[in-house]
């Protein structure tokens, strides 16, 4: 009988992913950050109602002009700890975590040390109460150089401390700083006005923008921590090539 038993567990181990599938408990995403993950000019709503499988979900608590230091003082974080502890019992939660567009402002009261502390508070708080942190570093904003024809990276100390807080916490990360300046570079500034909210603004999302750069956060998900994510995602495979290929999509 032990043999038998035995002799099976190759052919369990070597069996596809369908006999895991329903042993994996689907994920509550909450998503944290400002305007570029918010409704209406963030990845946000998109990344939940474009890349999230079915029996998954998740809400957006994205703030327009919210920052490390306003997104607690505003309650905004509160409703997020609570959150993971409502649903924690039926799914895995994890929060993402992504400032650093209102921070960087020199009126925004919040230092680099500050902005730092917050990151390190809040990642700590989620794992305290049940969840999963993932810290993503600030999506960049399209605006070029007319010189070098590049993306003008000004959020590269917000990009360094967030992912210096997740080394130190040991927490999950994504580096969405990296992928969208890649992105925004290979398809250049005449292709970006239709990820634009309007004409002038390059920084917030349109809806299409917003469904692109999910994907990108989706996508980074999914490669880093393929165990965790790969189950509970919903493909997109001519949308992700396309951005792997660095072509407008
Ligand atoms: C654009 O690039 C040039 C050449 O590297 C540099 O001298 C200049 O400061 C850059 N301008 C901005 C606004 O980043
Ligand atoms: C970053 O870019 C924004 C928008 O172009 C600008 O207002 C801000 O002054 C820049 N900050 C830094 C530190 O370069
Ligand atoms: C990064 O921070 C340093 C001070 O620590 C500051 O001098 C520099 O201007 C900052 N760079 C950007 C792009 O904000
Ligand atoms: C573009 O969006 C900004 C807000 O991000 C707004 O202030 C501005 O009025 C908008 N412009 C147009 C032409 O809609
Ligand atoms: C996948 O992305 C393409 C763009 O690359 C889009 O046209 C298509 O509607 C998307 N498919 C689904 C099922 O969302």
């Amino acid at each position: 009988m032990r043999l038998t038993l035995l002799s099976l567990l190759p052919i369990a181990a070597a069996a596809p992913g369908n006999m895991l599938q329903h042993a994996v408990k689907p994920v509550y995403w909450l998503l944290a950050g400002d305007s570029t993950t918010a409704p209406a000019g963030g990845w946000g709503d998109a990344f939940l109602s474009t890349t999230v499988a079915k029996d998954s979900s998740g809400h957006n608590y994205g703030h327009s002009g919210a920052t490390t230091k306003s997104f607690r003082a505003g309650g905004d974080w509160q409703n997020v700890i609570s959150d993971v502890g409502t649903y924690k019992k039926d799914y895995r939660v994890y929060v993402t975590i992504q400032f650093g567009h209102n921070d960087q402002k020199p009126t925004s009261g919040v230092t680099l040390t500050d902005y730092k502390t917050n990151l390190g508070n809040f990642a700590s708080e989620v794992t305290a109460a049940g969840g999963v942190p993932i810290l993503v570093t600030p999506l960049t904003r399209r605006s070029f150089n007319s010189t070098t024809k590049r993306v003008i990276e000004n959020l590269s100390n917000e990009t360094a401390i967030t992912i210096a807080v997740a080394t130190e916490k040991k927490a999950h990360f994504i580096d969405l700083n990296k992928a969208s300046t890649d992105y925004v570079n290979a398809i250049g500034e005449n292709a970006i006005t239709p990820y634009n909210l309007n004409g002038t603004d390059r920084t917030h999302l349109s809806d299409w923008g917003g469904v692109v750069f999910a994907r990108i956060v989706s996508d980074l998900l999914v490669e880093k921590y393929p165990s965790e994510f790969e189950e509970v995602t919903r493909k997109n495979a001519t949308l992700s090539a396309t951005i792997k290929a660095g072509k407008p999509a």
